[in-house]
């Protein structure tokens, strides 16, 4: 290892273990200035099968099954943490421990409680960086749109928010890590993550929530023979295990700002594969973006009332956030995906491990147990048949 190569190594090859993968091999060749080398070391997986075929496909050195060798590993200074959420803690603090700059996926832990611990954790390791995974802030739509909030949109009244999914609407989606935990834990976490930060991202804090329900429609699932990851189908055993959390989350909240929210989140939503939108309505006018189309958003500036008003339909381009030198093609129309946004990830993840200062900073480990404290309050309102309660504990 030369002094300033950055050795990468990849914690769980599921679903969103890929997406970090390739989001490294993708990182240097995008934007200003270059990075110092990337050294693609390990790619640890559970499974030999799947570790061994990600390495292969995405080029890093060797693939491992046990992540407690990188502990050791001189050559690893990096590692993404991508397996299921109640083994987040255990490897973050012992990677942390080891000299290790960690990304870890959202949610940032199972429980609150050990989010907290592993917030204490980084604390203690001040230079070393701990980034939480919450990939849509690098959405350009979102991103723009944001900017437009702090300027020309003035106050926001109302942020509109659904996350809607469809991969658990099947009986016959095995049984999972995601299906386990109590309520909260499922949808609201796994997704409604994504969609809180967003919020707190476009908005600012929230104070408040209310009005919480949820509800489970699968209740339970067979568990598959053999390994599954990600939202695969597989061949099904007989044994039958109770789902444990949310197929369907919805709250209210109230945030610092004086605006207000309502949010709805499913994992049963038929006809919504991956669809997360919102509408945000302000003082100057309006925006709205929605996943199924990521390379536009909608805007209304400053309406007259004259009858002519009405949303401008732009589409995302090189003068908006990332998409100049971020992507191969950096053309005005030329679109992009979310393979895309964990390659600006891992990015700036890894300019900050450099010094570089150029994108805009990973969440931390603080924007990981945020989230999860205002989840942990949507259960609590939940609990309470809907009662408002606050943010903070
Ligand atoms: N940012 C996003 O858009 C996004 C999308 C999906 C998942 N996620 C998050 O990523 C994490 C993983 O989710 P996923 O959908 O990729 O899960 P997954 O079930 O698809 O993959 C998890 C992998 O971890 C492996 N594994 C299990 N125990 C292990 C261990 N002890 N050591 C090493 N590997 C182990 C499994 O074999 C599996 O391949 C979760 O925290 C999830 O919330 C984030």
């Amino acid at each position: 290892m030369s002094a300033t190569d950055i050795g990468v190594a990849v914690v769980g090859a599921g679903m969103a273990g890929r997406a970090h993968c390739a989001g490294y091999r993708a990182a240097p060749t995008l934007f200003d200035p270059p990075l110092p080398p990337i050294r693609y070391r390990a790619v640890v997986d559970a499974d030999a099968d799947v570790a061994a075929d990600a390495a292969g496909r995405y080029g890093y050195e060797r693939p491992g099954t046990d992540w407690r060798e990188l502990l050791e590993d001189d050559d690893v200074s990096v590692v993404s943490v991508v397996v299921a959420n109640h083994l987040h803690r255990e490897m973050v603090e012992a990677l942390l421990a080891a000299g290790k700059h960690v990304l870890c996926e959202k949610p940032l832990a199972a429980s609150l409680e050990d989010a907290e611990a592993m917030v204490a954790a980084a604390a203690s390791h001040p230079g070393l960086v701990a980034g939480t995974g919450f990939v849509y802030r690098r959405q350009p739509a979102v991103a723009a749109i944001r900017d437009l909030v702090a300027g020309e949109l003035g106050e926001v009244s109302h942020f509109n928010g659904r996350y809607w999914c469809d991969y658990a609407r099947s009986p016959e989606t095995p049984m999972a890590w995601r299906y386990k935990g109590g309520q909260g834990t499922g949808a609201l976490a796994d997704i409604g993550s994504h969609l809180i930060d967003l919020a707190e991202f476009v908005c600012g804090p929230m104070t408040r929530v209310g009005g919480a329900a949820f509800t489970t429609k699968v209740t339970e699932r067979a568990v598959p023979i053999g390994t599954t990851y990600g939202h695969a189908k597989a061949e099904l055993s007989d044994v039958i295990e109770p789902v444990e959390n949310d197929d369907v989350a919805t709250f209210t909240a109230h945030f610092a700002s004086g605006a207000v929210g309502t949010f709805s989140v499913s994992r049963i939503a038929p006809g919504h594969a991956n669809s997360m939108a919102f509408d945000l309505l302000a003082e100057n006018g309006a925006a709205k973006w929605d996943m199924d189309r990521p390379a536009e958003l909608s805007v209304l500036r400053d309406p007259r009332g004259d009858g002519l008003d009405g949303y401008n339909q732009v589409l995302v381009g090189p003068s908006l956030p990332y998409l100049k030198g971020g992507v191969p093609m950096d053309f005005p129309g030329v679109s992009f995906g979310v393979g895309d946004l964990f390659g600006f990830q891992a990015r700036a993840f890894l300019e900050q491990v450099a010094g570089i200062e150029g994108l805009p900073p990973v969440a931390g480990f603080a924007d990981g147990v945020r989230d999860l404290t205002i989840i942990d309050a949507v259960r609590r309102s939940a609990e309470q048949g809907g009662a408002v309660v606050d943010v903070a504990r």
